[in-house]
């Protein structure tokens, strides 16, 4: 399934589905490390139902929400239907509807893994940035290669990830696509035990036929990780 008719279908219970996947602490912290400040324009890159801007918003920020889907889209201007402050654009990470050096901070929360040209879609976020403005990236990473039937099992599952790399490759694909000062600001893994409790991730290990042992070093593999990049001062 393609991850613009996942979300399309996912757009209306997508607000219960992040609770349990996001935290606002995390989110603090990533507001915190990239310095916003009260005036700024920020993108939210991949905004599904807005999580990540309505922080922004709380804290002053101006805000342009992309995203591919327009159900996702929809949810949000429901939800921020007084809110001013944020612009809502329909668009395709390989072709971001923001011109060039507009905003002072990218945001992508959970987007990039399900990007099917993940490099092209980091270097627009380096083509929308201001000289100097900052990238946050919010996404899942393997510490270590997943073996290929658990890889094959999770695309069968939930066909709309598309980019599952080792955390070093992450890094460097942000470097390479010129932005300076990379470093990661927080990591957490996932507590086999959470996600025995979600039925996209049961189902998974089920289908896979795994000794529990086996489903607990997988998962050990799998973490989040908050990335914070600036855009260089010149070219
Ligand atoms: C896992 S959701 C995260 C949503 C939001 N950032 C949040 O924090 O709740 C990923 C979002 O990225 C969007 N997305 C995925 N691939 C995209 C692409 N190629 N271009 C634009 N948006 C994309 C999806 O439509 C979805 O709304």
């Amino acid at each position: 399934m393609s991850s613009k008719k996942y979300f399309d279908e996912v757009a209306l219970q997508w607000d219960n589905m992040q609770q349990s996947l996001f935290s606002e602490d995390v989110r603090e912290k990533a507001f915190s490390a990239a310095g916003v400040k009260k005036g700024k324009i920020a993108a939210d890159i991949g905004a599904g139902s807005g999580f990540i801007t309505e922080g922004l918003i709380d804290k002053g920020l101006n805000v342009i929400a992309v995203d591919q889907s327009e159900a996702m889209l929809a949810e949000m201007r429901k939800k921020f239907s007084s809110a001013e402050e944020i612009e809502y654009r329909l668009g395709k990470a390989e072709k971001l509807p923001i011109p060039d050096e507009a905003v002072d901070y990218a945001f992508a929360n959970m987007y990039l893994h399900h990007v099917e040209s993940p490099l092209k879609a980091i270097k627009e976020m380096v083509r929308i940035l201001k000289p100097g403005g900052g990238l946050m990236i919010l996404d899942i990473v393997l510490l270590k290669e997943l073996p290929d039937s658990i890889k094959n099992s999770i695309e069968a599952y939930v066909g709309c990830v598309s980019w599952a790399v080792l955390k070093d490759k992450y890094i460097e694909a942000i470097e390479e696509a010129g932005f300076k000062e990379v470093r990661i600001i927080d990591e957490t893994s996932f507590p086999y035990e959470s996600l025995e409790n979600d039925p996209t991730s049961r189902a998974i290990i089920e289908n896979l036929n795994i000794s529990p042992e086996e489903a607990k070093e997988a998962v050990s593999s799998v973490i989040s990780i908050n990335i914070y990049g600036i855009k260089s001062l010149q070219d």
